[in-house]
């Protein structure tokens, strides 16, 4: 038996080397109250928590773009209780960060659609779009009422209009056209996604995006995901080798 437990080598992460864009599904809130005999909604309120230091850790090593799944197309099957407690931490939190957001300098936007949120929470969404603009460090993309199968809808609907009013032509469009209908348009496919909470599946995210993209799964739950497992993630990125079909 040994006498002492070795602590695990620290996690070797290339910052020059980074991936350009991460993209994370932060799941295993509710699993996290749980296991601590706390309502969901507390696991909740610990998400948006460990949500904030990783865009901050993410801007400060140089990332240069974070998307984030917050709320899903499918997540308003929930009781409306939970809805209405998610909802209101985003208020919060959208509050708080517009209010730090000379200090914080992140560029937000958000994707999805945001008009069956309250009028309220859609001007804040708005404000911190409009004030971030200017800042040219990380971009933090919040995914709100965002389902990959809807995007793609909509783009098509988009694209058809385009075509019946001339603006665009029905037997050409390329990747890059078809990309700018989406909510993502400007920002390259994410490199890497994560997904927490031991759940091995993309539950309706950046379907279009992630057809290149290296997946880095764990069992750790959302809120306990801490700076040193981004880097265990980033350093599985850096060791794989990523081929887009040639050789
Ligand atoms: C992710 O955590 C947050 C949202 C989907 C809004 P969950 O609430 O899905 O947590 P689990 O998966 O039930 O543990
Ligand atoms: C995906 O998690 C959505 C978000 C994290 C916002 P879910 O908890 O909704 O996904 P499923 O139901 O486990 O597939
Ligand atoms: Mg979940």
């Amino acid at each position: 038996m040994a006498f002492f437990q070795k602590k695990p080598a620290p996690v070797q992460v290339d910052f020059n080397r980074l991936p350009r864009h991460i993209a994370i599904i932060m799941d295993g809130n509710g699993r996290w109250a749980k296991k601590r005999g706390l309502p969901r909604t507390a696991g909740h309120a610990a998400g948006a928590e460990t949500f904030r230091t990783i865009a901050t850790y993410c801007k400060d090593i140089g990332l240069e773009y974070l998307t984030v799944y917050a709320f899903s197309t499918e997540n308003w099957k929930r009781p409306e209780e939970e809805v209405g407690a998610i909802m209101g931490l985003l208020k919060r939190y959208l509050l708080e960060a517009i209010g730090q957001m000379e200090r914080d300098r992140v560029k937000m936007e958000f994707f999805g659609d945001l008009s069956p949120l309250t009028g309220e929470l859609r001007q804040l969404c708005r404000r911190t779009q409009e004030i971030s603009k200017r800042y040219e460090g990380c971009q933090v993309n919040i995914c709100l009422n965002y389902g990959g199968r809807d995007e793609l809808l909509r783009a098509a609907m988009a694209y058809a209009r385009d075509c019946q009013e001339g603006r665009a032509d029905p037997n050409h469009l390329s990747e890059s056209q078809f990309g700018g209908y989406l909510f993502s348009r400007g920002v390259p496919d994410p490199d890497l996604v994560i997904r927490p909470s031991g759940e091995l599946r993309l539950s309706n995210f950046l379907l279009w995006q992630s057809a290149y993209a290296e997946f880095y799964f764990t069992d750790v739950l959302w809120p306990d995901f801490s700076k040193e497992e981004l880097h265990r993630a980033i350093a599985a990125y850096q060791g794989r080798s990523r081929r887009f079909g040639g050789v």
